[in-house]
């Protein structure tokens, strides 16, 4: 890689001319935002904490060089920065990544401030259940939310489950969360408070027109809906009256053009539709509903 290769330079490289040249490379590699990038990735090979702390004078060692230059060339490839550094933040809490768990959004903390405002003027939910539970983000945010909440995490991928688990334990959930690993509701008694999902929701023919980013590193399992996107909310529909209380909230995330169709399942399995909440752009991207 000329201009990022550690020892070709006489002189020790300084963390400007690092910066600049990975972002030309990244930039060229079609990466959104290569200025970005290529200071969050040197601060993490120089055990920086942020950025906005790195020294633009500063001399890069032989092995912080070495460092950087590998997560250059990950990044190149296109692998999120996220992926590259192993964790991810979400509401607030530092979440561990492993390549059988999504790399969880912002747009799915629309889920979270949805339950939150269902719950604005009732008892808070004791018995949460989440449903494809990945890195376990949503129910921690909810046990993090509800001090007084248990929740179960289900997911059909044992290495996802045991990242699950991980981050639970490192966020100190681990007492209030336990863990299945199964299809869906099959193996689940219930009823819950909250049942919570953001499932696979994208339309199988699409996935490969997804930015390489997610199409090449989130799992397949995470993201393919099926043919339209629908089928877990298919699934999930008629099992929701088994699986909440009498009074009981269900949110699931959705993906483009899906509030009308899942809304039409939910009531056509006894639900009703409580409220349908957009993500930061404007797009509807939580639902929640209730046992009519
Ligand atoms: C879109 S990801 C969501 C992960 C995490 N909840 C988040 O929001 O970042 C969907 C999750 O559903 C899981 N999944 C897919 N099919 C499943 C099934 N049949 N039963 C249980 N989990 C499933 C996937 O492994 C994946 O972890």
């Amino acid at each position: 890689m000329p201009g990022l290769d550690p020892g070709i330079h006489a002189e020790p490289r300084k963390v400007h001319d690092a910066i600049c040249d990975a972002t030309k490379r990244l930039r060229a590699a079609g990466v959104e935002s290569p200025r970005r990038d290529a200071r969050l990735l040197l601060a993490e090979a120089m055990g920086v904490s942020h950025p906005a702390l790195l020294d633009p004078s500063c001399p890069l060692s032989d092995s912080d060089s070495a460092r950087f230059v590998d997560k250059v060339v990950r990044r190149e490839a296109r692998e999120p920065v996220s992926r590259i550094r192993g964790t991810r933040e979400f509401w607030g809490l530092d979440f561990a990544l492993s390549p059988a768990t999504l790399d969880p959004r912002p747009d799915t903390e629309t889920v979270i401030e949805a339950v939150l405002a269902a719950y604005a003027s009732s008892a808070p939910p004791l018995r949460i259940l989440d449903l494809g539970t990945g890195s376990n983000c949503i129910l921690c945010a909810l046990l993090h939310e509800f001090p007084a909440a248990t929740g179960v995490g289900i997911d059909i991928e044992h290495d996802a489950i045991a990242t699950a688990r991980l981050n639970a334990a490192r966020l100190g959930f681990a007492d209030r969360a336990s863990f299945v690993v199964a299809d869906w509701a099959s193996a689940i008694a219930g009823p819950f408070d909250l049942v919570v999902s953001n499932p696979p929701y994208i339309p199988r023919t699409e996935i490969a027109s997804l930015a390489p980013e997610v199409a090449a590193f989130d799992p397949r399992r995470a993201l393919d809906g099926g043919d339209d996107g629908l089928d877990f909310y298919r699934r999930l529909s008629p099992a929701l009256p088994r699986l909440l209380t009498p009074t009981g909230v269900a949110a699931v995330e959705i993906g483009l053009r899906q509030a009308e169709e899942v809304g039409r399942l939910f009531s056509s399995n006894g639900l009703e539709v409580a409220s349908v909440r957009a993500d930061l752009s404007g797009t509807p991207r939580a639902i929640v509903a209730r046992m009519r």
